[in-house]
């Protein structure tokens, strides 16, 4: 039997198809926006980006007004795309780390006003993702926030393995699939798709993991899908999706 492809593998291998300067996969429209404006106000702060990918987040960080964003990713050609794309816009104050968010560790605590993560912990287990979120915690100032989205759990069981984006669980259910690999694809509006994971956990496990790392207020949840809007600037990309949980997206606040 073939031995699934690292994540590293899949993300050096596809870069390319993740390099954007504006809104081209099916998640920028649904979710990235709706992280920006949960971060709020960030001007003259400095962030923490998780998972970073070639800094398309990072980038809408800094021209929102941020001090400075430390992205970290475990995809060498990701990071490489991030850097370059700093060094082409002359933003001196991004700086961008290949390395794996799970061993990270670099900085000291309450080192950050706030982080994200978009997309990162579906690639991680949820004892991995508990590790991450515990430095997190770490690294945020007292009155930190820290943003992240992931696939909505209950998607892969819901829909077909059909565009714009689906994960395939096979014969596993919403319980016996948990910390499982499920591999999906999400598209780009000019019909290109892109190969994603998920590392399948229930509702809980966020919340229990939170729990762990030492967040010990309620978090925000919102539950994303296409909206009215999407359905008017392009019914044939977004229609598919309509009237489907796409994405959860948790923000939670320090309590010190
Ligand atoms: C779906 S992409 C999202 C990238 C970026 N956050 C964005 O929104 O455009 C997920 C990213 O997580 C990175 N990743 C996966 N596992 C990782 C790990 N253990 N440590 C650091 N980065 C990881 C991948 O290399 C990939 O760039």
């Amino acid at each position: 039997m073939n031995q699934p492809l690292s994540t590293e593998t899949i993300y050096n291998a596809q870069a390319g198809n993740w390099l954007r300067s504006e809104k081209v996969l099916l998640s920028d429209f649904t979710a990235r926006p709706r992280v920006l404006e949960e971060l709020g106000d960030i001007a003259g702060q400095d962030i923490l980006d998780f998972g970073c990918g070639e800094g398309y987040v990072s980038r809408m960080i800094l021209e929102n007004g941020a001090r400075s964003i430390f992205g970290i990713d475990s995809s060498a050609e990701m990071i490489g795309q991030a850097q370059a794309m700093a060094a082409e816009l002359e933003l001196s104050t991004a700086s961008y780390t290949a390395a794996n968010a799970v061993t990270f560790d670099q900085f000291p605590q309450k080192s950050f006003d706030k982080a994200i993560a978009v997309f990162l912990f579906n690639y991680l287990t949820i004892e991995e993702m508990t590790q991450v979120m515990t430095k997190v915690r770490s690294l945020l100032a007292s009155t930190g926030t820290f943003v992240f989205t992931v696939p909505h759990p209950c998607l892969p069981f819901m829909r077909e393995e059909t565009p714009p984006f689906y994960f395939e669980h096979g014969e596993k259910s919403y319980f016996d699939g948990i910390n499982q690999t499920f591999e999906g694809k999400i598209w780009r509006r000019d019909g290109i798709p892109v190969s994603v994971r998920c590392v399948h956990k229930t509702f809980s496990h966020y919340f229990e993991a939170l729990k762990a790392a030492g967040f010990n207020l309620l978090p925000q949840v919102n539950e994303l899908a296409v909206t009215d809007e999407h359905l008017a600037l392009d019914p044939e990309f977004f229609g598919p999706m309509k009237g489907y949980p796409l994405h959860v997206l948790f923000k939670v606040q320090v309590n010190d």
